[in-house]
């Protein structure tokens, strides 16, 4: 299952690409490349503590819910839960295994070097903060524009061996994960979206409207039997 935005959108977290979208007050590259991280720390800073008070303020919603439902009652192997949200809200719903492709809001990361130990933040971001092996200063733990989603390994290997592909809430224009679905197609998978506007790609069957409202009754039916 790969989830994006819209997922959390019934939480109050406002969509990327929507009229409402994060981007309108600000471009990409003010705020979400290693380049603007450089050039305006404080900015960026600033941009995602205020994503990180307002995803701290938001509840999951019953998206959240049925796919934690379904994870618990399934197990972790049969159900793999990516998200390239960054808000934490499948964690706080309870799901026991999330992959956080593009990182997360609730965890900071040394500037200098990706594989020093990351460190849970909640609020503003302390700018003096620093890097308990390095000493450098730390930065947002997400992935920006031009940088490697985490457990690409893993979520390849999942895509291919999937028999359903689900993707729920994503407009499907951020690589790599806008082509997990043609990776799942080729491989034989069944392909379910959802999503209220079509995001386009090689789904078998499309379910259009909220995540909060069709999951709950896809997952009951799933649990009920054997899709
Ligand atoms: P987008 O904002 O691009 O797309 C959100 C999708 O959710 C759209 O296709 C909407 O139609 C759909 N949607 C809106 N409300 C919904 C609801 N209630 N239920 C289901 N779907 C709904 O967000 P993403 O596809 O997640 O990357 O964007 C991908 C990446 O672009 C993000 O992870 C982010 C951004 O740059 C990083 O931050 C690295």
């Amino acid at each position: 299952m790969l989830s994006g935005a819209g997922l959390s959108a019934a939480s109050g977290i406002p969509t990327f690409r929507g009229a409402d979208g994060l981007w309108e007050g600000h471009r990409i590259d003010q705020v979400a490349t290693p380049v603007a991280w450089k050039r305006d720390p404080t900015l960026v800073r600033r941009f995602y503590d205020l994503r990180r008070v307002a995803a701290a303020k938001a509840e999951p919603n019953a998206a959240h819910a049925a796919l934690t439902r379904l994870q618990r009652q399934w197990g972790p192997e049969r159900v793999v839960l990516v998200t390239q949200n960054v808000d934490g809200l499948l964690t706080r719903a309870g799901a026991p295994s999330v992959i956080e492709m593009h990182g997360s809001l609730h965890r900071l990361r040394c500037e200098a070097r990706e594989d020093h130990p990351r460190v849970a933040v909640s609020g503003p971001q302390d700018p003096e903060g620093e890097c308990g092996l390095c000493l450098a200063p730390l930065r947002p733990d997400i992935v920006w524009f031009g940088e490697t989603p985490h457990a690409l390994g893993r979520i390849s290997e999942a895509v291919a061996a999937c028999t359903w592909f689900l993707s729920v809430g994503t407009s499907g224009v951020v690589y790599p994960a806008a082509g997990y679905v043609e990776q799942a197609a080729w491989s034989g998978a069944t392909c379910l979206e959802i999503n209220p506007e079509p995001a386009g790609g090689p789904f078998n069957y499309v379910l259009r409207g909220g995540a909060e409202t069709l999951l709950p009754s896809l997952v009951d039916h799933w649990l009920a039997g054997t899709p």
